[in-house]
């Protein structure tokens, strides 16, 4: 069943309380009073978003447009409201106009830089390890069906907090049963004295943490504004199971806030490149909203945050079907002379002699000699054996003893600080995702991949590994492989989940009944992925292992953002 639907069905239930969840209704029962809206508003200056909204968002004589002038959120968040507004409550937009008022909205009624931060990862869609959940009964509430980071991603008065719980009620009945409410214990009882349905302690927890004006939204929004990009970008980025990337991205101006894009990395692996012609918005005068597409890998989507002093961009360039594949991106603007950007090489062994390791850069002058490039204690440069203006070979010494840590690459004093590792001895190895989840595909809907990663750490200045202060020595080979995670009698899951391949890439099984499973049930499962490390360090190979769950594939999506379009 499609969601839409399933959403034109409960359609009926919910248009009788449309006139409550707009905010103009004065009954009398209890719930209303907690919706009447107390707080002093943001009023909506945008004479198309008055135009759009208010014939159904009243308009007060403060300027202020029921419901929207109590909210804040992201461009995404602006734009999944829109679209709803379309497809359910009758709004009619053109594409130019959704966008001009997701970006106005964006501007005026936005988040600051440190109210995103928390929730970049769910903006960048990460895939969600863990999130932390400030009490079960919340995670109940707003954390069964979309990651708590959801409405961590928006801020509302009071009154708008209780009209969001109302406008699912209307549209997902369930929710009430399924997460809203437990049954509540007998009266009289212990445990009636203290009890608290999950819903007031979520709603009491966003009013209180996430009401709609705070001290860095203030600050933000006074000095907010499209910021000057144009020029050249110089980038460092790494993705798993591809390793480190550099390269430069080139802005250009099309209107203040809108920009034409020409990305170029190449590997440090295998020197392949990847060019990624493209465009992007700036929201909120920091949140950078790209796409484009490349060669070999299709449509890519950039989401990216402009730090304070405007010099530099990072987040998450990322494609697949459940945008389960993605650079880590940082880029910097060229300020000309020297640029250090990276090395091939993650870490170098105590003890080894003339290891070939390449630095990465921009204008490296052709006389650069031995002493030119600093490794820092422990590392020495014997040989230069050849400079490019982008790339410098040299030949690495290290001592048999030294401190296991990272080191910075100068270059003329020019630095790329923690670029490379020196160790004596791998102390343990970590699998990236500790824990996934793959999607069956292949027959009726889209594969989800998993794309693992095995990185070295040593223990840190404790000794102690598994610890704050454990330093990675960046990703390493492994032998991958999997292996049963007994959750039931008979359990054999490790034979029908999928396969992982040898640069750690899981590929699930197809969808649908499998007859050669017991009762024909599908390929679902959970399992371990292990990767097995050898290094001459270690008498016995270093092991670890990732939780995998390999479940059917998400036929009900909620939207694709589209804000960088
Ligand atoms: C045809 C009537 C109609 C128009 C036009 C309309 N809305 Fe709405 N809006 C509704 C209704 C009904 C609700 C309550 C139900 C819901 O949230 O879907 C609502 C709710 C909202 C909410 C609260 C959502 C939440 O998360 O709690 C926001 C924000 C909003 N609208 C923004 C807008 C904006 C911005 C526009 C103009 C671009 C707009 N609406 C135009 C009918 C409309
Ligand atoms: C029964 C499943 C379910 C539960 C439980 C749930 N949500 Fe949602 N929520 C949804 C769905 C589905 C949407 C997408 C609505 C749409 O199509 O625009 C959504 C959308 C939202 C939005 C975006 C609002 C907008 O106007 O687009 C916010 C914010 C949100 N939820 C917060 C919460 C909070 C806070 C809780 C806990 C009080 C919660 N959710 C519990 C299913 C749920």
């Amino acid at each position: 069943m499609t969601r839409q639907i399933l959403v034109s069905r409960l359609f009926f239930t919910f248009a009788l309380t449309a006139g409550i969840l707009l905010g103009q209704d004065a009954s009398s029962d209890s719930d209303k009073a907690k919706e009447k809206e107390m707080e002093p508003g943001i009023p909506v200056t945008d004479q198309l978003t008055i135009a759009k909204c208010s014939g159904c968002h009243a308009k007060d004589d403060k300027g202020n447009l029921s419901r929207i002038s109590w909210d804040r959120t992201t461009p995404e968040g602006w734009q999944e409201v829109l679209k709803r507004m379309v497809r359910l409550n009758g709004l009619q937009l053109s594409a130019d106009e959704a966008r001009h008022i997701v970006r106005y909205l964006a501007q005026d009624h936005g988040l600051a830089p440190a109210e995103v931060k928390p929730v970049s990862w769910f903006l960048e869609m990460r895939q969600y390890g863990t999130e932390e959940y400030p009490s079960q009964k919340l995670r109940r509430a707003c954390a069964s069906c979309h990651t708590l980071a959801k409405p961590m991603t928006w801020r509302r008065s009071k009154a708008e907090w209780q009209l969001l719980a109302n406008m699912h009620i209307g549209y997902y009945t369930v929710a009430q049963f399924y997460a809203f409410r437990d049954r509540a214990p007998e009266p009289n009882t212990p445990e009636a004295a203290n009890f608290r349905q999950p819903i007031d302690i979520a709603l009491e927890y966003f009013s209180k943490n996430y009401g709609l004006y705070s001290a860095e939204w203030s600050n933000w929004h006074a000095q907010a504004s499209d910021p000057e990009l144009k020029g050249r970008w110089l980038v460092t980025a790494k993705a798993a199971g591809k390793g480190k990337y550099v390269g430069t991205l080139t802005i250009d101006n099309v209107s203040p806030g809108e920009f034409k894009t020409e990305a170029v990395l190449t590997s440090l692996r295998d020197g392949s490149t990847i060019k990624l012609p493209g465009k992007a918005l700036v929201y909120t005068g920091y949140l950078w909203r790209g796409s484009g597409k490349a060669d070999g890998i299709g449509s890519i989507r950039q989401v990216m945050a402009l730090d304070a002093d405007q010099s530099k961009l990072e987040g998450r360039w990322f494609w697949g079907d459940y945008q389960e594949f993605g650079f880590d991106v940082t880029a910097t603007r060229d300020t000309g002379g020297i640029a250090v950007l990276g090395t091939d090489v993650t870490a170098i062994h105590a003890g080894d002699a003339d290891v070939p390791l390449k630095i990465m850069g921009q204008r490296f002058p052709s006389d650069i000699a031995a002493g030119d490039v600093k490794l820092g204690p422990g590392l020495h440069v014997t040989k230069v054996v050849s400079v490019k203006p982008d790339e410098i070979r040299v030949l690495v010494t290290a001592d048999a003893k030294l401190n296991s840590g990272h080191r910075s690459v100068s270059v003329r004093g020019q630095t790329a600080p923690n670029a490379l590792a020196a160790y004596e001895k791998i102390d343990y190895i970590k699998v990236s995702a500790e824990t996934a989840l793959s999607h069956l595909g292949g027959t009726v809907a889209k594969k989800g991949f998993v794309q693992y990663e095995a990185e070295a750490f040593i223990s840190g200045a404790d000794g102690v590994p598994h610890t704050e202060d454990d330093i990675s020595l960046g990703p390493v080979p492994v032998k991958w492989s999997i292996e049963e995670f007994l959750s039931r009698n008979k359990d054999d899951d490790k034979e029908f989940v999928g396969f992982i391949d040898q640069n750690g890439l899981f590929t699930p099984a197809s969808d649908g009944p499998n007859p050669q499973r017991r009762f024909s049930t599908n390929n679902t499962g959970d399992v371990w992925v292990v990767a097995r490390y050898v290094d001459k360090d270690n008498p016995k190979p270093l092991e670890a292992k990732g939780y995998l769950v390999v479940t059917v594939p998400a036929l009900l999506r909620w939207d694709e953002p589209e804000v960088g379009q």
